[in-house]
């Protein structure tokens, strides 16, 4: 098929609201961009298993302990499809892997930073969390069909984590004046790094015109930062714990909250790797990649020996 017929029944799939599939024929922009958007989502949900990992040992109940363990095992498995979805694409996970490692590829700016107390573990579940459903609740429908299909069993269980982080922060709202300031402290630090995961604004994303045209999005980066400040602030509300931000204000006429400015100077120190947590993660996961080299191999060797 010449690139002229490729871009047509590409385009014409698009036009008709149709998944591409991985044996579709797709330009190889598409491609690429996907690559890049769905191997960082992947990397993202395996490095935020390291700030909530820390807290295993010291979880306050059993209770705690296990949500939180399945928590963790959830996010595993989230970064599991993902980087099989970036796979049906032609990349393999090993490259992925070194992508993450020589710092080629990126992760989600949140988890370089710490989880100081338990209530960080309450902020993570519900701000973290809940800023991931709301992204992607709207990547459901985006146009590559295993990365929609993927979107589609994370976020079921997405709204568990996020249900059980408010659960947290509501019972320690709910406590003494120390757990009280524990969870206001949290939500201090993790406010404004929520609202960075959407990404730049929609004037500063390289990526978002290219994304609109394929339909990999749906809904713009400023679009669902704004839908996750006006259902959070309600939340927090409810719970008694105040926002940071004194230019926080309803506007009726947009029949939305008005917000202060993002500190993008920040993002761009952390997501440029000088972030309070960068080094301690990357060290981190390379550390535990090579010690589990010996299961990838015998894993490999069990396939190979079984093959039919
Ligand atoms: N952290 C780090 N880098 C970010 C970022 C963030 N929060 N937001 C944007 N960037 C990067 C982009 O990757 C891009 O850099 P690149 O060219 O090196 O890839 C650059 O900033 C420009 O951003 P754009 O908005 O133009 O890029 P995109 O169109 O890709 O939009 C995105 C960014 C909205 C994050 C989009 O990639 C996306 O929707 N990704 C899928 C969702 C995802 O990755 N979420 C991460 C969190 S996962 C999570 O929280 C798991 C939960 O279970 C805890």
């Amino acid at each position: 098929m010449n690139t002229t017929e490729t871009k047509s029944s590409f385009q014409d799939k698009l036009d008709q609201d149709l998944c591409i599939e991985p044996k579709d024929t797709m330009p190889d922009e598409y491609r690429k961009h996907l690559i890049r958007q769905i191997s960082q989502h992947a990397h993202s949900e395996v490095i935020g298993m390291q700030p909530e990992g820390n807290w295993i040992t010291r979880a306050p109940s059993l209770r705690a302990k296990q949500i939180l363990l399945a928590k963790i095992q959830d996010e595993g498995g989230h970064g599991l499809y993902l980087y099989s979805t970036a796979e049906t694409l032609g990349i393999s996970r090993e490259e992925m892997i070194e992508q993450l490692h020589t710092g080629k590829a990126k992760y989600s700016n949140i988890f370089n930073y710490p989880a100081l107390t338990w209530a960080d573990i309450g902020a993570i579940g519900w701000l973290v969390d809940g800023a991931a459903i709301v992204n992607q609740v709207s990547l459901q429908k985006t146009s590559y069909g295993p990365y929609a299909r993927a979107m589609v069993r994370i976020c079921k269980e997405e709204s568990f984590h996020q249900r059980q982080g408010y659960e947290i922060m509501t019972n320690m709202m709910k406590g003494t004046k120390e757990q009280q300031e524990m969870a206001q402290d949290a939500m201090n630090r993790w406010w404004w790094p929520s609202l960075m995961m959407f990404g730049p604004h929609d004037s500063d994303s390289p990526h978002s015109g290219n994304a609109f045209v394929w339909k990999i999005k749906r809904k713009s980066n400023d679009e669902l930062r704004q839908r996750f400040i006006d259902k959070t602030v309600q939340q927090a509300e409810t719970i008694g714990l105040t926002i940071p931000d004194s230019d926080l204000k309803w506007n009726e006429t947009k029949n939305c909250y008005d917000h202060g400015e993002i500190n993008w100077e920040e993002f761009r120190r952390v997501v440029n790797g000088n972030g309070p947590c960068n080094k301690q993660r990357m060290t981190h996961h390379i550390k535990v990649h090579n010690e589990g080299a010996w299961v990838r191999e015998a894993a490999a060797a069990y396939a190979k020996a079984n093959a039919k």
